[in-house]
């Protein structure tokens, strides 16, 4: 296949500078004026200009043609904090609080997590991978191509383990395994309870879901009304010795060193950072470890949100994911998501381009994506914005004609116009 003739192909093929200092700089994109990609058995075999790419590759019988036109040609876009397996609603919630009452108020009185909890038990495991499948396709529409997973509505072994299968089974979805997310609502009556779950974490379903070999990350939610250091440190450190990654939820409402936790542990990435000390982010900046933004959460939850200034002026990489959940940002779209980052945390457009790309790849673990450069999976979107400067400004109005991942047109999106067979 070829796609040629983009107004604006991003290689994303560049690192930002660690500095943080604010960049505009298309370079920092790779824009490629007139592009064109190349793609073969799953896989990105040429990047440049069309006139390039068409001398390396002359376009031969039974290939795909792609006229890109006036729209931009980026990587598939990588939506890293999710908790998209979720099978029901919680807009009263959101009434609640527009009314005053607080996020942790409602999770007191049996709402939040637990509710959603109590759903998901009870969904089939059809049902589960079924509502999963068709937000992605949602997603995909948007360009997204990968999307990380979190279990944590489930909070028994058993469930668990059939959240963790949902999300294995879906095709762009990676499996992060969040048991530290609430002490589930059957044990929260009992003075022991939240000691009888943590000792079930760590004796019967970590090592449940190790011998499954589903997961590839492990979380924790590490505040005031969630988990703490103390609390989770030990099973984490095991997780990580056995294989998984370590991504965290720091400093959503409080500040109780999970900043430092996330760099202790070498975590991937430490996620939200609305309550966070100058101290905590030098330690994720010596350990490398990525800054996910969360513009949803902060503004559902009527939050100020982070300064990603400050973020990048510790030289911490920063993502943006849509954390989309049913009780703190219930959406799906990430260019939404990376319009937020930039007008109110201060990202610029081209950071946000990284946010949504690069950086969250990397943070991923997938080395296959989140640029485009010879050798890697062909995860492409073709997405109807007139110039890479459009992002923030259409606020979240993109519409993807054509998105492969590893090479496939998504069905929804093979766009017969755009899309012309060479016979
Ligand atoms: O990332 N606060 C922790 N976890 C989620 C919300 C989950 C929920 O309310 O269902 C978050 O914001
Ligand atoms: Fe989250």
């Amino acid at each position: 296949m070829l796609l040629r003739h983009a107004r604006e192909l991003l290689t994303m093929d560049r690192e930002l500078p660690r500095s943080g200092a604010p960049t505009w700089d298309p370079g920092d994109l790779g824009v490629v004026r007139d592009g064109a990609v190349g793609v073969a058995d799953g896989r990105i075999v040429a990047v440049g200009t069309t006139a390039e790419v068409e001398r390396r590759f002359p376009v031969s019988s039974g290939d795909t043609v792609v006229e890109v036109g006036d729209r931009v040609l980026a990587p598939g876009l990588v939506d890293c904090h999710t908790h998209a397996l979720f099978v029901q609603d919680r807009a009263e919630e959101f009434s609640l609080r527009l009314q005053g009452r607080s996020y942790q108020d409602i999770a007191r009185a049996g709402g939040g997590i637990a509710s959603s909890v109590r759903a998901l038990r009870s969904a089939s495991d059809a049902q589960l991978q079924a509502t999963l499948a068709r937000r992605l396709r949602r997603m995909a529409l948007r360009g997204v191509t990968t999307v990380e997973v979190k279990t944590g509505y489930a909070l028994d072994t058993a469930n668990e383990l059939r959240s963790l299968r949902a999300i294995a089974a879906v095709e762009g979805a990676v499996p992060t395994f969040l048991p530290y997310h609430a002490v589930p609502p059957e044990l929260r009556a009992s003075p022991d309870g939240r000691s009888r779950y943590l000792k079930e974490v760590s004796e019967v379903m970590l090592p449940a879901v190790l011998a499954a070999g589903l997961a590839r990350f492990i979380d924790a939610y590490v505040d005031g009304a969630g988990f703490s250091p103390a609390e989770v440190r030990e099973a984490l450190q095991r997780a990580r010795a056995s294989g998984l990654g370590v991504r965290l939820h720091v400093g959503q409402f409080d500040d109780v060193g999970g900043a430092e936790l996330a760099a202790e542990l070498g975590a991937t990435s430490a996620d939200h950072l609305e309550h966070v000390t100058d101290r905590g982010l030098d330690a994720l900046s010596s350990a490398g470890t990525v800054a996910v933004l969360l513009p949803g959460a902060a503004f559902s939850l009527g939050q100020t949100p982070p300064d990603a200034r400050r973020l990048r002026a510790h030289g911490v990489s920063v993502a943006v994911a849509t954390d989309s959940n049913p009780g703190t940002s219930r959406t799906e779209n990430l260019p939404l998501m990376a319009s937020l980052a930039v007008r109110l945390e201060g990202l610029t457009t081209v950071e946000a381009w990284h946010a949504i790309t690069a950086v969250p790849a990397r943070s991923l673990g997938l080395d296959d994506r989140g640029r485009l450069r010879p050798g890697m999976r062909a995860d492409l979107c073709v997405l109807d914005l007139p110039t890479w400067e459009a992002l923030p400004y259409v606020l979240g109005d993109v519409h993807a004609p054509l998105v492969l991942r590893a090479g496939v047109p998504l069905a929804a999106m093979a766009s017969p116009e755009l899309c012309q067979h060479v016979p």
